[in-house]
């Protein structure tokens, strides 16, 4: 073999050297790419944890009456003061409600009452319509739609009723009550959205 024949060779074999080389980080690369969206599925970003932390309010600036809308997981959450009377009224039986005693599980069992709450004056509550997920009004006045209107939340997507308790009434295009979610209050005015008092324990002792 003469001595360019010799050189040939070498640089050919650092050719292929330096192609396998990058061949194999090439497939590093794109395998890499191909895992990243599981990855990053494991472990998501502090804005989204952030997002499905529990929630605080201050309940004791509320108004009777008032209602205010916070958001947690990327839903409005309503927090509403009723008055005395529209507790008194949730109290009395209702024969025109489609779940007057909210039997099926739109809300956790401490919110199983007539008032579906906690604390009978403040009410908790997910603003979404149970028929398509439209965000209900909120008319606490009687006789505001019509001469029947007894007080409560209004779906106009559709025409849904329901009581100042998010009960639904009879007949109508939603299939159940709104959603109550979970929550506590951690002293007398600090409401806690997101999380149930009994997980809050568990968490604390680890
Ligand atoms: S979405 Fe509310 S009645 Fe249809």
């Amino acid at each position: 073999m003469s001595i360019k024949e010799v050189q040939n060779t070498a640089v050919d074999l650092k050719r292929r050297e330096f192609l396998l080389r990058l061949a194999s980080i090439l497939g590093v690369v794109s395998v890499a790419g191909l895992l990243w969206p599981f990855i990053r599925a494991l472990f998501p970003s502090a804005v989204t944890r952030a997002a499905g932390r529990p929630i605080e309010l201050d309940v004791s600036t509320l108004t009777v009456g008032e209602q205010r809308t916070v958001m947690w997981r990327g839903k409005p959450i309503w927090v509403i003061r009723r008055s005395d009377s529209a507790i008194a009224k949730l109290l009395e039986p209702n024969q025109q409600l489609e779940d007057p005693e909210s039997k099926l599980p739109q809300q956790p069992p401490y919110a199983q009452n007539a008032t579906r709450s906690l604390r009978p004056d403040i009410l908790v509550l997910v603003a979404a319509c149970t028929h398509l997920g439209c965000v209900p009004t909120y008319r606490p006045d009687p006789h505001t739609l019509d001469q029947y209107w007894p007080g409560g939340f209004f779906c106009s997507c559709h025409g849904s009723k329901f009581d100042l308790a998010g009960r639904v009434y009879q007949g109508m295009p939603a299939p159940t009550n709104l959603e109550v979610p979970p929550y506590y209050f951690k002293d007398l005015n600090t409401l806690v959205i997101g999380v149930h008092a009994s997980s809050r324990v568990s968490e604390v002792n680890g």
